[in-house]
């Protein structure tokens, strides 16, 4: 049998755990199936214009516990590249390089978008296989993304860090954290780190029910308060105005129509950006306590991984070489009920697995008796 030869690269924005899963896929692929690896770097960018190395145990070892990825990222896309200030479709491009280096399969780590657009050049006929990367943790199909466990780690710690500095002043702390439009960054971290008022994408808020929560917390004897914010938790008119949209955007069959109304939901979503900051002022009006913002943005995505996150990363990556030895493409290499199961893409892409309102985490948080908002 000749050696199989694989490509691999990391899409979307960076996670810690992606050199974790870089190396499992390697070292499987390299000791136990004699496969050839060539890393891509900057994501399709990489693959599109032909720009790799050679993955070896040299260059292998030593990642595990480095943040980022050695690879580099990019969030482009194989049917929207921007090259030379033009948007350009470069599937056939990449098409090229995979057939001129001989690839047998292609691995794209990566988020939800990458999904997407590994779904896309299976359907252009290559041999690919996805791994669930972010710390939203919002793929679709798997129990967990790596990437997570950590950004967990840093958000609840930066809780309980701003608990201290809430207490001896007697004030608000609200503290953004990332998750784009999923909570479950959020949820958890603001029940490891007992905040007071957990608010997330899924369930809208009113400024009344947060002062409210706050103002019930001062009668009983507690002068501060931390409430924990999703980037992308919107207040009830908000969200009824994104539902709107999204499903006129869905109805949409012309393409000018289509186009309009994403750039009315682009503008509208500039608006959000600025929730956190007046949610902090509007909280310091309707309570009469001093509040201050915390956005810990990047940090959650910086650093070594966990340990939960070195062994998810590398159980994952171990599996994806069997995966391939197997002959086993088009799936997405997920975690379920610890085990590494492959679900097809077809089943995943385009999906956004968002905290359902049933869930456990949601029930206890309303259960130790924190604010959600609502
Ligand atoms: O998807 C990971 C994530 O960190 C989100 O939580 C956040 O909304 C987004 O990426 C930020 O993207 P960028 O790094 O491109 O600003």
């Amino acid at each position: 049998m000749p050696q199989k030869q694989i490509g691999i690269l990391t899409a979307g924005g960076d996670a810690p755990g992606l050199n974790a899963a870089i190396r499992g896929i390697g070292k499987t692929a390299l000791s136990h199936y004699d496969m050839q690896i060539l890393g891509f770097q900057k994501g399709f960018r990489g693959i599109a214009q032909n720009q790799s190395f050679v993955l070896n145990s040299e260059n292998l070892a030593g990642i595990l516990t480095l943040g980022g990825t050695i690879l580099g990222t990019s969030r482009d896309k194989p049917h929207k590249m921007a090259i030379g200030g033009k948007s350009m479709d470069m599937t056939n491009a990449i098409i090229e390089t995979y057939e001129q280096l001989h690839l047998d399969c292609l691995v794209c780590l990566g988020g939800g978008g990458t999904q997407k657009n590994a779904l896309h050049l299976k359907n252009a006929s290559l041999n690919i296989i996805s791994l669930p990367k972010t710390i939203d943790n919002d793929v679709a199909g798997t129990d967990m993304t790596f990437g997570f466990d950590t950004a967990l780690g840093i958000a609840t710690e930066a809780i309980d860090r701003l608990h201290s500095t809430a207490h001896s002043h007697h004030r608000i702390i609200v503290a953004e954290l990332m998750g784009h439009n999923a909570g479950w960054l959020t949820l958890g971290a603001g029940i490891a780190g007992g905040a007071d008022v957990i608010l997330i994408p899924e369930i809208p808020y009113t400024i009344e029910s947060i002062a409210d929560a706050i103002k019930r917390r001062v009668q009983s004897g507690s002068r501060f308060s931390i409430v924990a914010v999703a980037e992308g938790a919107l207040t009830h008119e908000q969200a009824r105005t994104v539902k709107v949209l999204t499903e006129e955007i869905a109805a949409a069959t012309d393409k000018v129509e289509r186009k309009n109304l994403k750039s009315k939901l682009w503008q509208h979503e500039q608006v959000h950006i600025n929730n956190t900051l007046n949610l902090s002022r509007q909280l310091e009006e309707s309570t009469g306590l001093e509040s201050r913002t915390s956005i810990l943005g990047h940090l959650q995505r910086g650093g070594t991984p966990s340990a939960g996150d070195r062994i998810l990363a590398t159980h994952l990556g171990a599996a994806t070489a069997d995966f391939i030895d197997q002959g086993n493409y088009g799936v997405m290499v997920a975690y379920k009920n610890h085990q590494a199961i492959g679900v097809p893409l077809e089943e995943i892409a385009g999906i956004k697995k968002r905290v359902p309102l049933d869930h456990p985490w949601i029930e206890t948080a309303r259960k130790v008796g924190t604010s959600l908002g609502d």
